[in-house]
């Protein structure tokens, strides 16, 4: 099960992402999430990355396409993968094609959450994250039962420093700008499956299940 997992920021990719790599065991390779690691420890990666991230910008192509490469010759990603943020370009996604190739790979789907940009802001904004496990709340649309806890783990959730106002603002028009020409690449290719994201979380996913359950018949 080799999949990418497209979307706006906000559009539910890493919410989704969670759900797909429980059920099916695979790893889950978010670009995102790779960076925001390398901050926290403070590498040149991470420092790199982080001047870009601040500003709502994209980390540049051979920056994050060398992560990937590395990351996806690793072992565990012989039983499949769901990349989660990448290729958010088209030089992006060459580059993963030719990477799959010459690992004797290729991808299954390309499912791209759908979400109307006008819903995006409240999403991110309001999004809340568990600092232990990583878990993804919302304080209206996925609340914690308990204010600032984690449903799953007790720990303490904050908020991305990128999910201010003004960087999110930046980080839709820098997206937007890129996602058509991606889909288009994708389309063409025949990898590229339409999900609406503005639906339940649990129906989101139950729509992942049925697309992606047939890569197991
Ligand atoms: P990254 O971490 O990938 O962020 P993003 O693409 O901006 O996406 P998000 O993680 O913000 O949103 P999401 O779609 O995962 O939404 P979520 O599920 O959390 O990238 C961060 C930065 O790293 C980039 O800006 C860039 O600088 C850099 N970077 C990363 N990859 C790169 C690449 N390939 N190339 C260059 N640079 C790169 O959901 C959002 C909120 O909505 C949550 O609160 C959630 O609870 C709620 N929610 C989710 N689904 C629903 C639903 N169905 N209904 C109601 N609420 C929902």
């Amino acid at each position: 099960m080799n999949l990418v997992l497209m979307g706006l920021p906000g559009a539910g990719k890493g919410t989704q992402a969670e759900k797909i790599v429980a059920k099916y065991d695979i790893p889950h390779i978010s670009t995102g999430d790779m960076f925001r690691a390398a901050i926290k420890e403070e590498t040149d990666l991470g420092l790199k990355a982080k001047s870009f991230m601040d500003k709502g910008e994209l980390v540049p192509d051979e920056v994050t396409i060398g992560i990937v490469k590395e990351r996806l010759s690793k072992d565990d990603c012989k039983k499949g993968f769901l990349l989660d943020g990448f290729p958010r370009t088209v030089p992006q996604a060459e580059a993963l094609e030719q990477l799959l190739n010459d690992l004797e790979k290729g991808l299954d789907y390309v499912i791209h959450i759908e979400v109307d940009k006008s819903v995006l802001m409240e999403r991110l904004t309001g999004r809340r994250i568990c600092k232990d496990c990583g878990a993804t709340y919302h304080l209206v649309f996925n609340p914690p039962a308990k204010e600032g806890v984690c449903d799953r783990c007790g720990g303490e959730l904050y908020q991305r420093a990128d999910d201010n106002a003004e960087t999110v603002q930046n980080r839709l028009e820098v997206n937007m700008k890129q996602m058509q020409p991606l889909l288009d690449f994708y389309q063409e290719k025949g990898y590229l499956r339409n999900i609406n994201g503005q639906q339940d979380i649990q129906v989101v996913f139950q729509e992942i299940e049925k697309l992606v359950g047939d890569l197991r018949a």
